[in-house]
């Protein structure tokens, strides 16, 4: 709890403002996410969520959820899959079935789909970090602040964890980072039932927004990299989400885990990149969970910067909005639909806030002209083979005291 006495001591946190939502009532963000005014140092803060280190599922889910997720058409070819010990998740035990093929596209088995982000833009080194928070977070998130990159990296969340360290996470926000999801509780979602992919999305999107006044999370990454287009459709169709994944491995999570990977071994592969193709770019997949990826990483920043690669979180280097109701950190959640963000009037409040704006002061000026069409349902067809890359392993890393006890009126 390092973080917590740091953050602790800026005015902005110690006043803990009442955070406003704005959310017209025929908005899709209205109708899905709770609008909360949470604080997060509240001794209870944690009864407002499900268990931790599960998937939440139909009876810890909000109804709207689950109504939602019966509105839509999920692709008939696609069944759950099975993992038995730790091996990929299959799709028929019987015959083994990886689903590499387009009706699944697996990207465990090493297909993607042309919904996916998963190149980097030319000349972009798209920067994330998955599993926070974590007790290194901090320290990274002073690294990039002090390297003028703190508003260029994804933060790739996951629910659990925030649970367990609320203040941290959002200190990737007041940082001002870009915050996504990456699951309640780190499950191979393949295996997963539609009401759990429902709850383990649903649930880090709202801890999420939660802790950021408001910003509904508009990218998530499986972990693992385990999706398939039952998942896809589930996170786009339900909740507008975009699935990012990567073309880069840096394996920084798997050094000291038992396999042959070093921090040594790690820097030198990225060493390569930096000096390597720029076409594509590259979207890595790294971490923010333990020294190791920490070192990795304060190691060969340098790198990237000297050889002049745009460096910038996913969102930016691909044109999109940070936030489902929102353009950028420092932008008030906005009072429009999703879809329907009026840029200019968020551009300038982006300008005007400070680094560590929270987004929750001042008064909305825009009017909802709320579509109440959602987002476009995404049938994930096209599929294109990767080369083969070894998926990222790194389980959940809180140090979570207690379990928590449902109590949502939604
Ligand atoms: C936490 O406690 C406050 C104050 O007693 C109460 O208003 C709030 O509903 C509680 N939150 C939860 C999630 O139980
Ligand atoms: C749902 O999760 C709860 C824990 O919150 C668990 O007790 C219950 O058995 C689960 N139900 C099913 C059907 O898995
Ligand atoms: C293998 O399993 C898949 C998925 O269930 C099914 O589509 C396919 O027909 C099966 N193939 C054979 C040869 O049984
Ligand atoms: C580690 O390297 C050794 C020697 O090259 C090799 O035999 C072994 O399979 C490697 N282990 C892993 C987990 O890659
Ligand atoms: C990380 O390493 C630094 C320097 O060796 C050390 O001071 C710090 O305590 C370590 N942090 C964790 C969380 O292990
Ligand atoms: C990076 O850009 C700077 C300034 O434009 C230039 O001096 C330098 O040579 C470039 N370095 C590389 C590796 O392209
Ligand atoms: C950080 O991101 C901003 C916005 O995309 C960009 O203008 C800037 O060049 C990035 N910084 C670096 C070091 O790439
Ligand atoms: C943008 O912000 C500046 C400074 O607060 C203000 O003077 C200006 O009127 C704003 N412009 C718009 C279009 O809101
Ligand atoms: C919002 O709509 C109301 C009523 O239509 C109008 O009076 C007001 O000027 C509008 N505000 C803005 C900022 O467009
Ligand atoms: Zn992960």
């Amino acid at each position: 709890m390092i973080a917590f006495a740091v953050l602790a001591a800026l005015p902005f946190v110690a006043a803990h403002p009442k955070v406003n939502w704005y959310q017209p009532r025929d908005s899709p963000v209205h109708e899905l996410f709770r609008r909360a005014d949470v604080d997060i140092t509240a001794a209870n803060f944690t009864a407002g969520y499900p268990p931790l280190y599960m998937s939440p599922n139909a009876t810890n889910t909000p109804q709207a959820w689950i109504d939602k997720l019966n509105s839509i058409t999920l692709p008939s070819a696609n069944p759950v899959a099975v993992q038995t010990g730790t091996a990929n998740p299959k799709y028929d035990v019987a015959n083994g079935t990886d689903g590499s093929g387009p009706d699944i596209c697996s990207f465990t088995s090493g297909c993607h789909t042309d919904t996916d982000l998963f190149h980097g833009p030319d000349n972009t080194f798209v920067l994330t970090f998955d599993d926070g928070p974590s007790d290194v977070s901090q320290d990274l998130y002073d690294f990039l602040k002090q390297n003028n990159i703190n508003g260029n990296a994804t933060h790739f969340m996951i629910g659990t964890n925030i649970v367990g360290d609320p203040a941290t996470a959002k200190s990737a926000f007041t940082n001002g980072g870009h915050m996504a999801v990456h699951t309640w509780s780190h499950p191979y979602m393949t295996t997963r039932t539609n009401e759990q992919v429902v709850g383990e999305l649903g649930w880090t999107m709202q801890i999420i927004a939660d802790v950021t006044g408001g910003h509904i999370p508009a990218f998530w990454r499986p972990p693992y990299g385990d999706v398939d287009n039952r998942v896809r459709a589930i996170a786009k169709e339900v909740f507008g989400l975009t699935t990012v994944l990567w073309n880069h491995d840096t394996n920084d999570w798997a050094i000291g885990a038992g396999g042959n990977f070093t921090i040594e071994s790690v820097e030198a592969t990225m060493d390569t990149w930096f000096v390597g193709p720029r076409s594509p770019g590259i979207l890595a997949l790294e971490h923010e969970i333990n020294n190791n990826s920490l070192i990795v990483f304060k190691h060969e920043y340098p790198g990237f910067a000297a050889n002049n690669w745009t460096i910038q979180s996913v969102a930016d280097a691909f044109g999109m909005d940070w936030y489902q109701n929102a353009v950028a950190n420092g932008a008030i959640a906005s009072t429009m639909s999703v879809g329907d963000i009026q840029t200019a009037m968020f551009t300038n409040q982006s300008q005007t806030a400070t680094a560590g704006a929270t987004g929750a002061s001042g008064s909305a000026a825009g009017n909802s002209t709320a579509s109440g069409s959602g987002s476009a349902g995404a049938s994930a067809t096209a599929a294109t083979t990767k080369a083969g890359s070894a998926m990222g392993i790194a389980a959940p890393v809180a140090a979570v005291v207690g379990a928590a006890v449902l109590a949502v009126a939604f």
